[in-house]
């Protein structure tokens, strides 16, 4: 055996030897898988690849090879039971593989796994021997010429052992699996053998040849097609072949899982073998399965994922418990692990803070829940006998007060040998599931939320991938009519909602607006999405229409969110943050958040302010939020309780309810003296990555909607972008206009109001002085003598009102003694004011002309003064009558006074 290799450079060593054969070196795919919503976990290497063998996917190469992180835990393949007790098991493990797209086949498959264990890893010919499919004499005939081996060592298995599937669906193909023999100081037969099961050869790789898929015969059953091309696919747990490698028998005795199980021995306190050997191993897998999930997006839940999730990390801190952790130990282990991982596996590295405070939050919470429930159990277990099952209500409320997971309390129990009623537990599942659907009935909500609640009830809450990728499969769980009856399947031309078990498209809630996007399926449907909302905060509806092919319940659809609109939702949604921190800064702590609206074409944002913001104010807050927008500093979102959020700052909306832990979105930059980022909030919604990603911030409208609240809209990117331009584009047909270049406008749009002000001064003097027949060349009008009382009646065009008053003073000055009358026709309607100069005013009364003047020009009334009134009318045209109307009243007056 060569020297010595750590984990790391047994994975390095594997990468290259395929790296130096012509295979892409490929990144691992997250643990989630984004093309099978069928599947848990990713749980072996070729997931990522499952559409490249069928054909329906094309990538660059043909050849590639991945270190690929896998879970098998809660899904079909689930080890979670097993782990701490058994050499081999593990919830999270390495899957090195090999595959070819249609490139080489059986041939090269072997010859490069033989040259690399025996040449690369010095693995002694003696120790190996193989399995092939009892059918596969091609597979036989290669091994026996590439390794030499008799008939003695290449053992044919007539069972699916050496027949690979992913799951009922998928590629899949005969396989030749390669074992070690540990040595005969080990229990244990070869493969094949009654004793195969002990511990003494252990398969080390296993070599698909893929040729075929499996797809469903359309009568319950299934049936194989053939691939394109034929393919390889490989899988080689890399905890195993280090273990083989350093010589060990256990998978825990690795240079890296004994680095996890050291730390844990050491923040415990604790020997790292001996009795607490179990709990050690458990810890340290759980904490790389817990780590590894978090770091890919899963969050501790009650469903799904993240229940396996939770299940996991509890299990582990029960193990904690055991070594008589007082406080909370998971996290204080991640520094380790990221030592040990996080060279390969970034993400460790980018998601510490999230993993560190996630382990902290669930176990902080779990610890005082775990020592009630743990005597709960122990005084249940003091009223059985030894060989007692622990009855189902008991485990039930230890799950359902004391959240233990099932396989946690058949944990506690196993050392006993104490079963647990699993029917019994099931049934009070059953029953307060039955409870919780009578009080709703009883509750009198509307019809349609009874549709959702028992759609909640039976397919579950949807999982939301959203956060992390905005393309990913689903499989149809419900189809409802808009009205919310249930289908079964829906032709093109149908209106529908759409449930699925997991989605990427954001259900609009907390300001944000749905998504929208286009749903696929293989058979050539397509369903176009135009908005997603919530129902009772967990399943998610996707208000839709089927505009091609038919889409049923069962159908996987491929599900792609219109990225270009969430995109400028996520800006729009990140500078919301920014805004809200600017203004509270700008303008005072009052400043809280009264509603808001997160659009792709904008911003809305509602605030609990009194007085309107100045323009300085304005300025002030895009100023800032843009100068947070160019440090372009990352974005993070940690889980945390509700309380520890508040203890950090964020800012929680006050009456909101939370859950047990909430996102808390926090960006900005760190702030200079503060331990804190510049914006700290609790958010469900989608974020940008980075605050450049925001582009450009601009304020358009700023209102009031109601007293003591003020509502702001804004832009931002590209939206804010167009609207600039569209100020520019303005300013540019003002400064053409004006004939001078922009910088100029302002002044000269000042020059011109004023010169405009002169003029209109200087028009108004010379129309007087025309009216009044001065400006030096007409004669001074001639007043006519009506009995002894001078009498003048001018009518003058475009003389403001305001102006006639005391136009009329002047004729009267003219006259010295007498009766004037001036009509100004302006948009063919007149204006008329009389005057009586004062000695008359016992005789005659401007008031009584004004309003014979008036009801000649069409209108009615008048009023003034005895020596001055004013009227007006519509009828322009006739003004000349008026005058020569208020003149024979004039006549009238003098000859009854007389
Ligand atoms: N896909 C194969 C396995 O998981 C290599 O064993």
């Amino acid at each position: 055996m060569s020297s010595k290799k750590t984990a790391n450079d047994i994975r390095a060593t594997f990468l290259d030897y395929y790296k130096s054969q012509g295979h892409a070196v490929v990144d691992s795919s997250p643990l989630v898988p984004r093309n099978d919503p069928t599947l848990m976990f990713t749980n072996a290497g070729m997931v990522q690849f499952k559409n490249v063998f069928t054909g329906q996917e094309v990538r660059p190469y043909s050849r590639a090879t991945t270190s690929q992180k896998c879970v098998r835990a809660g899904g079909k393949h689930n080890d979670l039971e097993n782990v701490g007790y058994t050499a081999r098991h593990h919830t999270f493990f390495e899957m090195l593989g090999n595959f070819s797209f249609g490139d080489y086949f059986k041939d090269d498959a072997i010859k490069f796994a033989w040259d690399l264990i025996t040449k690369e890893f010095g693995l002694p010919k003696e120790k190996l021997c193989v399995t092939v499919y009892h059918t596969d004499d091609e597979a036989a005939a290669i091994w026996k010429k590439v390794a030499g081996f008799g008939d003695d060592k290449i053992i044919r298995i007539p069972t699916s052992d050496n027949f690979w599937m992913m799951g009922d669906t998928g590629p899949c193909g005969p396989c030749s699996e390669i074992f070690y023999d540990h040595g005969p100081h080990i229990a244990g037969g070869p493969p094949g053998s009654p004793d195969e099961d002990g511990d003494r050869f252990v398969e080390i790789w296993n070599l698909v040849f893929m040729q075929y898929e499996q797809v469903p015969d359309g009568e319950g059953g299934f049936k194989r097609l053939s691939l394109p091309k034929p393919s390889i696919d490989t899988g080689m747990g890399l905890e195993r072949l280090t273990a083989v490698l350093q010589g060990v028998h256990d998978n825990y005795d690795t240079d890296l899982l004994r680095a996890l199980i050291l730390a844990s021995a050491d923040a415990t306190g604790t020997s790292p073998d001996g009795p607490h050997a179990v709990s050690h191993r458990v810890i340290a897998d759980h904490l790389r399965a817990s780590a590894f999930l978090i770091a890919d997006g899963v969050t501790p839940s009650k469903e799904g994922r993240g229940y396996v999730l939770r299940r996991i990390m509890r299990r582990a801190m029960r193990h904690a418990h055991i070594l008589g952790a007082k406080d909370p130990v998971m996290h204080r282990l991640v520094p380790a692990l990221v030592r040990e991982m996080g060279g390969h596996y970034t993400e460790l590295q980018r998601a510490q803070p999230l993993i560190t405070e996630t382990l902290r939050t669930e176990e902080t919470r779990f610890k005082a829940l775990l020592d009630r429930g743990l005597k709960l159990l122990a005084d249940e277990e003091e009223k059985l006998s030894p060989t007692d099952p622990l009855p189902g209500q008991v485990a039930f409320t230890l799950y359902d007060t004391f959240g233990f997971p099932l396989d946690l309390t058949q944990d506690v129990l196993r050392a006993k040998k104490r079963p647990v009623d699993v029917d019994g537990f099931n049934a009070a599942m059953e029953e307060q599931r039955r409870k919780a659907r009578a009080a709703w009935a009883g509750s009198g909500e509307a019809a349609t939320e009874k549709v959702w609640f028992e759609l909640k009830e039976e397919v579950g809450a949807t999982e939301f991938l959203g956060y992390d990728t905005e393309v990913a499969e689903g499989q149809v769980t419900a189809i409802l009519t808009p009205a919310g009856e249930r289908l079964t399947s829906a032709a093109a031309g149908t209106d529908v909602i759409v449930v699925v078990n997991q989605t990427p498209f954001y259900g609009e809630s907390g300001g944000q607006v749905g998504d929208s996007g286009v749903m696929f399926s293989g058979e050539g449907t397509e369903v176009t999405v135009r908005d997603t909302t919530k129902k009772l905060g967990a399943v998610f509806a996707h208000a839709a229409a089927v505009t091609k092919g038919n889409l049923s319940v069962g159908d996987v659809v491929e599900m792609r969110v219109d990225t270009t609109r969430r995109a400028a939702i996520r800006a729009n949604h990140s500078a919301t943050h920014l805004l809200h921190e600017a203004l509270r800064r700008r303008l005072g702590e009052h400043v809280t958040q009264k509603g808001s609206l997160v659009a792709p074409e904008r911003l809305r944002f509602d605030i609990s302010q009194p007085n309107p913001l100045s323009a300085e104010d304005i300025r002030a807050v895009e100023e800032a939020v843009n100068a947070r927008i160019l440090g372009n500093s990352d974005v993070t979102t940690r889980l945390m309780t509700p309380d520890e959020a508040i203890a950090l700052g964020a800012m929680a909306l006050f009456g909101e309810k939370y859950g047990d832990e909430v996102r808390v979105v926090s960006m900005g930059g760190m702030e200079e003296g503060a331990n804190k980022e510049f914006s700290v909030e609790l958010c469900g919604g989608t974020h940008v990555r980075r605050t450049g990603d925001i582009g450009l911030f601009k304020i358009v409208n700023e209102g009031a909607v109601a007293a003591g609240i003020r509502r702001i809209e804004a832009l931002t990117g590209r939206g804010a972008f167009e609207y600039l331009e569209e100020q520019e584009a303005r300013l540019q047909q003002a400064a053409s206009a004006l004939k001078v270049p922009p910088a100029e406008v302002p002044a000269k749009v000042a020059s011109l109001v004023e010169e405009r002000r002169k003029l209109e001064r200087e028009l108004a003097d010379l129309r007087r002085q025309v009216a009044l027949g001065g400006g030096g060349t007409a004669a001074a009008p001639a007043a006519k003598d009506l009995g002894g009382v001078k009498f003048i009646g001018r009518v003058v065009a475009d003389l403001p009102a305001k102006d006639l008053k005391p136009f009329a003073d002047e004729m009267k000055k003219q006259v010295g003694s007498g009766v004037v009358t001036v009509i100004s026709v302006a948009d063919g309607k007149a204006s008329i004011v009389v005057g009586v100069t004062e000695d008359l005013t016992s005789r005659i009364s401007a008031v009584d002309l004004v309003k014979v003047g008036a009801a000649a020009l069409g209108g009615k009334g008048g009023g003034g003064r005895p020596d001055m009134a004013q009227a007006g009318g519509p009828d322009g045209g006739k003004a000349d009558d008026a005058v020569a109307e208020i003149e024979t009243a004039v006549s009238q007056a003098v000859a009854a006074a007389a």
